[in-house]
């Protein structure tokens, strides 16, 4: 797969304006302005591809990527963002609810998760309903580069118990110093390539009654 042949799509506000189902979807969550797309921006190597912001709440829509015909990439809103609104809030998180909850080509959630912080329970809570739902997921522990080496293994492992995660299941990455950026790459083109992708049955328009 070839990351540098990306555009943008669209941006979805809603779920009837996804685009169709062709390509696996691999969609990237986490808090506000805890880098997911600084991390689509290192994945296919641009500067500015996805806009990021050092104000939080700055994606605010399912924003679409396509990767080399083969593959949606999702940067989606951040939560845990306290200064919007009560029902902005509400709406992101309808939006993201129905759009893991119901699309069948989601083969993996990134999940973004600041390494240098104590394990959040927003945090928690999504990765315990991504178990519950039986949705792939790919924990990253990011900004790696402002801890120490010492502390980066320190702090991984307290989230790593958190979550009841094990090592190999989860990515520490920087977006800064690139850290992780292979295997990143190499763990989503496997969830993409485990998901089989049914083709439209255009037969169906021609088996109905004469
Ligand atoms: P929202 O779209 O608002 O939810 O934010 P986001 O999660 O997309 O975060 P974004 O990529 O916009 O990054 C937020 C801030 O963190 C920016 O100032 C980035 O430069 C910074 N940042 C992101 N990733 C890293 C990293 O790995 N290391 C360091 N040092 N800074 C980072
Ligand atoms: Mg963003």
């Amino acid at each position: 797969m070839d990351y540098r042949k990306v555009h943008f799509l669209l941006s979805a506000h809603a779920i009837r304006q996804l685009p169709a189902p062709d390509y696996p979807d691999v969609a990237f969550a986490g808090r506000s302005n805890v880098g997911k797309s600084s991390l689509i921006n290192r994945l296919v190597d641009r500067t500015s591809l996805v806009k990021t912001s050092s104000k939080p709440g700055k994606t605010q829509s399912l924003n679409y990527f396509l990767v080399d015909d083969a593959l949606y990439l999702v940067d989606l809103p951040g939560y845990g963002f306290a200064q919007v609104s009560q029902e902005t809030r509400k709406s992101w998180q309808g939006l993201l609810t129905e759009y893991v909850e119901t699309r069948s080509t989601l083969a993996c959630v990134v999940v973004i998760i600041d390494l240098r912080h104590e394990l959040k329970a927003l945090d928690r809570e999504l990765i315990d309903w991504l178990r519950y739902l039986k949705k792939p997921f790919l924990p990253v522990y990011t900004k790696a580069d402002k801890l120490s080496r010492n502390n980066q293994l320190k702090n991984a492992a307290i989230l790593d118990a958190g979550l009841t995660l094990t090592a190999d299941e989860r990515i520490v990455f920087s977006a800064r110093t690139d850290h992780g950026l292979d295997s990143l790459r190499s763990r989503i083109a496997a969830f993409a390539n485990s998901m089989v992708i049914a083709p439209e049955k255009e037969e169906d328009n021609l088996t109905g009654p004469i």
